[in-house]
């Protein structure tokens, strides 16, 4: 299944192995005086991100539409950053055991290649970590601070001072990044000084929104896979007020994923300026 062929659709027609697709994107090179931020959702043909767990109760990343070989290029992506993005609600979900595995896919087999291309480019071996809450209401997994990276949290004014201490004293640096919620620049500037380069968000759509409202998502990955799922309530990628200027993301790059026995296809597709 990894090892069946792309179409790439645009800029020019090819086809093109899946493994290696996104390291080719070289994202590394993008980082300027400002950090480079990307993320990457997987979603079905109506738009859906998420969808009710029907038996954990909450959303989750429709299991019908996640798929192995989008999970191969989402490691693609990931692998390059200095820092992934999750949240308060990621750690809760870990915690009650319903969430997709993002703290310790470098242990998974399949992924070996990728743990050898960071050595090779002189990396960590796996990216640090930045938790953005307002809440800070999440417990911490062990598998949270495994492996000696470092873990950050980015908070706002509305968080409590008893808990950021615990949480120091328990994960690492607490940063405060906004009054009432984080804000995206402040928050990018803020990594930058901590010295991140390369940003990749594995979170959802409201962190994608604090992003993109501010101005500092530079590229979206999205997978498209063509399914309809209808339901309601659902997330789709972006979640917050109305944007005060619309934002443009120009497409990239595009790739065709074929229909195999029991899946119907995907597009893989990359927005963005840079
Ligand atoms: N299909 C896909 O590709 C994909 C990708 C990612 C996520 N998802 C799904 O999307 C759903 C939501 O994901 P998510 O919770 O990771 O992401 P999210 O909706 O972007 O973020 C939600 C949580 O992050 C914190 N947060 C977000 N923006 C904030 C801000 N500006 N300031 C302070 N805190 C902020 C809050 O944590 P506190 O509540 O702790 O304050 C909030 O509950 C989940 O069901 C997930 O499975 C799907």
């Amino acid at each position: 299944m990894i090892d069946a062929a792309l179409t790439q659709l645009f800029p020019h027609s090819a086809t093109v192995a899946l493994a290696g697709l996104y390291l080719a994107h070289d994202l590394r090179r993008l980082a300027g005086a400002q950090p480079f931020v990307y993320a990457n959702f997987v979603a079905s043909l109506d738009g859906r991100i998420a969808v009710p767990d029907m038996v954990k109760g909450g959303l989750k990343v429709p299991m019908n539409i996640a798929n192995a070989r989008d999970w191969r290029l989402f490691q693609e992506l990931a692998i390059q950053a200095d820092l992934i993005i999750t949240t308060g609600r990621y750690l809760r979900d870990y915690a009650a055991g319903k969430a997709q595995e993002i703290l310790r896919v470098y242990d998974d087999p399949r992924f070996t290649d990728l743990k050898a291309w960071r050595t090779a480019h002189g990396l960590t071996p796996q990216p640090d970590l930045v938790v953005i809450s307002s809440s800070l209401d999440f417990p911490v997994p062990d598998a949270l601070t495994q492996g000696g990276r470092r873990v950050l949290i980015v908070t706002d004014g509305r968080a409590a001072a008893p808990r950021i201490r615990e949480l120091e004293a328990q994960v690492g640096q607490v940063f405060v990044a906004g009054n009432s919620q984080v804000e995206g620049r402040r928050f990018v500037e803020l990594m930058a000084g901590q010295g991140y380069r390369i940003i990749y968000s594995a979170a959802g759509p409201k962190i994608a929104h604090m992003l993109l409202a501010d101005g500092v998502l530079d590229r979206l990955y999205l997978t498209q896979v063509s399914r309809v799922l209808g339901g309601a309530p659902f997330s789709s990628i972006v979640e917050g007020p109305l944007l005060a200027r619309a934002i443009d993301l120009p497409l990239r790059t595009l790739y065709y994923d074929a229909a195999s026995e029991g899946f119907p296809g995907q597009l893989f597709g990359c927005y963005g300026k840079k």
